[in-house]
Order: structure tokens, then sequence, then C-alpha cells
């Protein structure tokens, strides 16, 4: 049986969609339920059912947006860099393996080759940096929580998109937005996201960070192309004239745009779709938020 924190949430969801795909026992735990906040109430859970591995879908992400983390800095804090840690207490009292869904927004720009940032590369986009936003800042500190933990995946997600829209998925906040900002990224699809990482586990690669992107990258005005060229919208998309016009009308904090590359992923023998071609995909079955 698979333990399943945060399996609530938008990430979480898919979680839970795979696993019963799968046909694989699990038990999504809700905060309202059972504290999984709590250590010892965590731990305790942990011992009775005997999961043998925990997934860690749980976090605080703003909504609509990273401008609301601004504004709850304590849950934000709480949610993205303390439970980790706690997570990671419970897990090694229990004996318990897991992985932890953490985020490629802990990285900005590109290696000074223009290459894609590895599992090597230290966040550059942190508080240990100081140019970042309130939530980036506590993803990377999650993840220096777990520096030093054995028995625990940690998975790097970035702007995940689907076939289903809604107000979290990437091509819908394109097709929402009234003006848009060109900048280049590595992105994830969200399905093949839960599946490279449960299959982490399923295969048994080693423990460590892993860069969970589709390969390759693209920028907002390649995206808008594929959306156009898919049919989905005819809508006219407008582009902010920079960052700083971005900055100055529609953002509170700064963004993180990056690109990343998931090698070490692929080298473990999990495979993802080129991303251009999983973006063509999730729009040629593109189900209208009206009928998902
Ligand atoms: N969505 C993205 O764009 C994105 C991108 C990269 C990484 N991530 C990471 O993926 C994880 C899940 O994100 P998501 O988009 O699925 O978030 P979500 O929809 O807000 O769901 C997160 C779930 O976490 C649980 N939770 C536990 N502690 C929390 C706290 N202090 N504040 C708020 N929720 C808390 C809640 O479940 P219960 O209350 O039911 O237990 C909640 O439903 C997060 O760690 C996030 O940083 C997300």
């Amino acid at each position: 049986m698979i333990y399943l924190l945060g399996g609530s949430g938008y990430v979480g969801q898919a979680y839970q969609d795979l696993l019963t795909q799968k046909g694989i026992p699990f038990r999504n735990l809700r905060r309202a339920d059972l504290d999984y906040t709590d250590v010892d109430t965590l731990v305790a859970a942990l011992k009775e059912d005997r999961p043998e591995f925990l997934i860690n879908a749980a976090g605080y992400t703003g909504k609509p947006n990273v401008d609301a983390c601004e504004d709850d800095k304590a849950e934000c804090l709480f949610g993205n860099a303390v439970l980790p840690g706690r997570i990671a207490a419970a897990c090694s009292v229990a004996g318990v393996p897991w992985g932890h869904v953490s985020s490629g927004c802990i990285f900005t720009g590109s290696r000074p080759d223009g290459t894609g940032f590895t599992e090597e590369d230290s966040p550059n986009f942190s508080f240990r940096t100081d140019n970042c936003s309130f939530y980036s800042g506590t993803k990377a500190l999650g993840e220096e929580t777990l520096q030093g933990c054995d028995n625990v995946y940690i998975w790097r997600l970035r702007i995940p998109f689907d076939h289903r829209d809604g107000p979290r998925n990437y091509l819908t906040k394109l097709l929402r937005y009234q003006r848009l900002l060109e900048a280049e990224n590595s992105i994830s699809h969200l399905h093949e996201f839960v599946a490279a990482t449960f299959a982490c586990w399923e295969k048994r690669i080693p423990f460590g960070i892993y860069n969970v992107t589709n390969p390759g990258h693209v920028t907002t005005r390649e995206v808008v192309d594929l959306i156009k060229e898919s049919g989905v919208s005819t809508k006219e998309f407008d582009f902010f004239d920079d960052e700083a016009e971005f900055m100055q009308i529609a953002a509170k904090t700064p963004r993180s745009n990056c690109v990343m590359q998931s090698h070490k992923l692929a080298a473990a023998g999990i495979e993802m779709t080129e991303v251009r071609e999983a973006i063509r995909l999730a729009l040629a079955n593109w189900q209208p938020e009206t009928q998902v």
C-alpha cells in the first residue's frame, strides 16, 4: 500500500488517478482527517499501516499564482520547508522510503553555456541568492531540509500542463491571461510527471534529486504557435513588451523562468516525451473545462 499526502490537490489528484488506473492500493491522507504535519501522528499511522512507500504531494502553492504566497508567508514556509522535514523525520523513524514533489522554480535562466540546469547545480533562485519570490525560496529550503536523507526521491516538477482545461493547467493559463510574458522554460506534462516519478519507485532507481521535465525547452510564443496550430483557440495573443513591463503591471514578485535537463531520469531508464510533442498531444486531446 502507498501513502499519499496532499492527494486532494492538483498534483495529488493526478497521483490518485495514476494509482487507481494501476490498481495499486493507496491511502489518500488529508490533514483534516489525520494531521500528517505532526511527526508523532504520522509515525503512528505509518507504523500501523506499514505502507511500502509514501508520496508527498502536499505543499503550499499560491492561488491563483505565486503572488499569493507573498501574503501568506508563514503558511507557505510551513507547507514547503518545514513539512518536508517533518515527513523525513517520520519516514526515518518508521523506515518508510518516500518521494517529495519539489519544483524547478528554484532556478532562473540557464547555465552560462546555455544548457539546462542539472541535478548537480545549486539553486540560483533562492533565499541564498536573494533574488527570488517567497514561494521559490521556500521550495529551495524544502530541498535543503532533505539534504543528507538517503531514502527519498526529490522530484522537480515545472509548470504542469495536460489535456484537461482547468485553472491550474499552464495551457489554460495561456488561453485565459490577457497578456503573456515571453520566456523560455522547460515544463512538465502532469500525467507523465506522476507516471515517471512513480516509476522511480517501481524500478527502484537510486534515491536522490531528479529533474522531471519533458526533454527540451519552449518559449511562450512557441507554445502559443502550437495552440494556434491545434485549432484549440483562434484568439489573438498579446504580449508584454518585456519583463519590466510585466513586473510593473501584472506581478508582485519575480517569476522563475528556466531551462532544465532531465538526462539523469532518462539515464535511469525513465523516458518522457519531447516537450513540443507532449504539448501537441495534450492539445490534440483537449477537453474543454465544461466536459472535464
Ligand atoms: N501546481 C504547480 O504549478 C506546481 C509546480 C511545481 C511544483 N509544485 C509542487 O507540487 C506540490 C503540490 O502542489 P499543488 O499544485 O497540487 O497544490 P494544491 O492543489 O494547493 O494542493 C496541495 C495540498 O497540500 C496539502 N497541504 C499540506 N500542507 C499544506 C499547507 N500548509 N498549505 C496548503 N496545503 C497544504 C493540502 O491537502 P490536505 O489539506 O487535503 O491535506 C492541499 O490540498 C507542492 O509542493 C508544490 O510546490 C506545484
